[in-house]
């Protein structure tokens, strides 16, 4: 097992990484606590020499899946829209940072609609096209019981396993309606560590997984 400082030390040392990182922020806020999340983690990525990308779903034109069902064969949706863009995206990065705040006890209108999209990876016997792309999963929520959407998050974590993304990290800002994430620095630091570990490419699969949960809260 490697520790994080050997890990920062061989990446500097072999010119660090060259992959690309997308953040995709589901919340309307563009400068709000998930952003700001999203952000340190691909901050902490390039640090390290990853390429960062970002978008704003909500800044997006992207429509509801049409339920046509083509894409199951084709392996592409026909619909005219932003997502064809976001599809690029997501098929040439080494690692998804996905992030939600929690809306009525879910992720985004915004995000669903995403979520809804990536049918289009899933074969007619639902295996994936994608091939175990990593993902860290993010989400900022109001309420300051930590535990209160866990479900949800596991949830969903499982749902992006099964359309085929290696979910390695669920980070959860809560309590924001009392502090938000600008205001807790420790958090964006772990944040910002935790992009310098996902763009160490080096690392094979099982040694950069992290333990059983997928679920890891951060104050
Ligand atoms: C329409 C709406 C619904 C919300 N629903 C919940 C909720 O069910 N539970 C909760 O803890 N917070 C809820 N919140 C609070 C947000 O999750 C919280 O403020 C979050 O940090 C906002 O993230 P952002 O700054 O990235 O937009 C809601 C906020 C809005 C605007």
């Amino acid at each position: 097992m490697f520790t994080l400082f050997e890990i920062l030390t061989f990446n500097r040392l072999n010119g660090g990484s060259n992959i690309k990182i997308l953040g995709l922020v589901g919340s309307p806020n563009i400068n709000g606590n998930t952003a700001k999340l999203i952000n340190a983690i691909l901050d902490g990525a390039a640090e390290n020499g990853a390429e960062k990308v970002i978008y704003n779903l909500a800044s997006l034109n992207i429509k509801s899946c049409d339920a046509c069902c083509r894409c199951q064969e084709s392996g592409c949706c026909h619909i005219g829209d932003d997502m064809q863009e976001l599809y690029r995206e997501i098929k040439t990065a080494d690692a998804v940072v996905l992030g939600s705040p929690v809306y009525m006890w879910q992720m985004t209108g915004q995000t669903k609609l995403l979520i809804d999209r990536l049918t289009a990876f899933l074969n007619p016997n639902f295996s994936s096209r994608l091939d175990n792309k990593k993902l860290i999963l993010v989400f900022s929520q109001g309420s300051s019981d930590r535990d209160a959407f866990k479900p949800y998050f596991e949830y969903t974590a499982g749902l992006l396993y099964y359309l085929g993304f290696d979910v390695l990290e669920t980070i959860v800002a809560a309590g924001t309606d009392k502090l938000e994430v600008s205001s807790r620095p420790g958090l964006l630091e772990k944040s910002r560590e935790l992009g310098k570990l996902i763009s160490a490419s080096h690392l094979s699969k099982p040694e950069f997984r992290r333990t059983e949960s997928s679920l890891t809260p951060i104050l």
